[in-house]
């Protein structure tokens, strides 16, 4: 059975007075059978590192394909390790499209990834006007097979699907739309991988994308950035 994962996206959110929040959600969650992790901005980890966490793991949202070098104001996989975390998101379509990464610099950072020891969460996800030109599963399709490297496994890789028109928008796909996707998703990656859906997702549409046969967690962003409202989520996830 693949793992049933809650992940939190804080993106470029949050100072260190708000981690207090991190070790809510860590003891709400004691004993909730399901991973559960927040990908932090950078200058957290090392802080939340130090925190006394019993359940929450941490994560990096972005890592540089080199270990070190003239990358000014980028952050390599090693860093992040060494800073706390044990995973972190490559491939998200605010990086795709903001900093123009392309599928073979995703591979890249995912390489690295596992050179410094985490696991990579990979998003993929298609725009609006590719869903509605009925291109959706053709994207997708060519974004795992472009930015998922030889060497995947369950333990270090986990597909997050992100449609771009839901992130953030309030807008969830619906358990149609996410079934498809994840069935098909299922079919490229193997029964073991971790396969996430992302995209505004919150407290009062997770049980009904967790109840989907291939749907084994979420990538959560502005629910992720309150214990109150991540919590219910990942009670949810765990009941599923
Ligand atoms: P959202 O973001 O939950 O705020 O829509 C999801 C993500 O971008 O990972």
């Amino acid at each position: 059975m693949p793992k049933k994962i809650a992940a939190g996206n804080w993106k470029m959110n949050g100072l260190v007075s708000d981690l207090t929040e991190v070790l809510e959600i860590d003891g709400a969650i004691d004993g909730l059978d399901c991973t559960t992790i927040i990908c932090l901005p950078a200058t957290l980890i090392y802080a939340a590192d130090g925190d006394p966490r019993k359940r929450v793991e941490i994560g990096g949202q972005h890592c540089h394909p080199s270990p070190s070098g003239a990358h000014t104001g980028d952050v390599s996989a090693e860093m992040l390790a060494e800073a706390g975390a044990a995973y972190v998101i490559t491939g998200h379509s605010e990086r795709r499209a903001d900093h123009r990464e392309t599928d073979a610099d995703i591979r890249a950072q995912t390489e690295a990834a596992w050179r410094a020891g985490l696991t990579a969460i990979l998003c993929i996800g298609e725009t609006l006007e590719q869903r509605e030109a009925g291109r959706t599963l053709d994207v997708l399709g060519a974004q795992l097979n472009g930015s998922l490297p030889e060497g995947a496994t369950p333990e270090n890789a986990i597909v997050a699907y992100e449609p771009v028109w839901a992130i953030g928008t309030g807008k969830v796909a619906s358990p149609d739309q996410v079934a498809e996707v994840h069935d098909a998703l299922r079919a490229q990656v193997g029964p073991e991988m971790s396969l996430l859906y992302g995209g505004s997702v919150r407290a009062n549409n997770a049980a009904e994308l967790f109840a989907l046969a291939n749907v084994d967690g979420a990538l959560v962003g502005g629910a992720s950035l309150k214990a109150a409202d991540f919590v219910p989520i990942v009670e949810a996830l765990a009941r599923s």
